[in-house]
């Protein structure tokens, strides 16, 4: 199974890059594939809502010649897209908000173009937020499966820590066993 991370953090090394690294380790533990992408450092533009993606079929088809590019082509390769993201304002991240408008040209509904380049993969999210779990995520956690109902993904569940004292909050054995135990169970749910 592979598995590409997109990390949404503008912060590359604290509390959201923290917690992908264990659930990392036991991805790569159990022999299966995974890659990180940080989207902070990558250039996203938002999209224009041209709808010109509507009308390329079998290719994802934006004008935007920017790394939006790169994260389709690493996205098609995965089974499994995990969303890792601070929670921003009840929501993820700019830079992962772009990216998720930019879904557009993998689903082609609204032109003369037909089917899906990302149909029947797993989505997943890994989260970290200020304010109680439940609390926090569940605006995120319910737009994501929104998503993936009207593209035909799988949501697969989320795993998220409350940030009380910052970076070692997720320091924790408690932290770093459930991202483990979360890996596991997406492994564990494929095979
Ligand atoms: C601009 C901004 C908005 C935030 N909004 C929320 C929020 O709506 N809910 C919440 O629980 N935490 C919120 N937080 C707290 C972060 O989600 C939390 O500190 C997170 O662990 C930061 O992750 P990072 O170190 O990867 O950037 C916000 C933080 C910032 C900087």
């Amino acid at each position: 199974m592979n598995f590409v991370i997109l990390m949404g953090s503008p912060r590359l090394t604290q509390n959201t890059a923290e917690l992908c690294k264990p659930f990392m380790e036991e991805i790569k533990a159990n022999g299966s594939e995974v890659r990180y992408i940080t989207l902070a450092d990558k250039k996203i533009a938002p999209c224009k809502g041209c709808y010109s993606c509507q009308n390329v079929n079998r290719e994802y088809g934006c004008p935007q010649k920017d790394d939006m590019y790169l994260i389709v082509d690493e996205i098609i390769k995965a089974d499994c897209i995990v969303l890792a993201t601070p929670i921003y304002s009840w929501y993820c991240t700019a830079e992962m908000k772009a990216v998720l408008d930019r879904h557009y040209g993998l689903n082609k509904f609204y032109g003369s173009a037909r089917g899906s380049l990302w149909e029947g993969k797993k989505v997943a999210i890994l989260a970290t937020h200020g304010y109680e779990r439940e609390y926090a995520v569940q605006p995120f956690e319910m737009g994501i499966k929104r998503l993936c109902e009207h593209s035909g993904l799988n949501y697969a569940g989320l795993y998220s820590v409350r940030d009380e004292h910052d970076l070692p909050s997720f320091q924790t054995p408690e932290a770093i066993g459930g991202a483990k135990a979360f890996a596991r169970s997406l492994l564990e749910n494929y095979n």
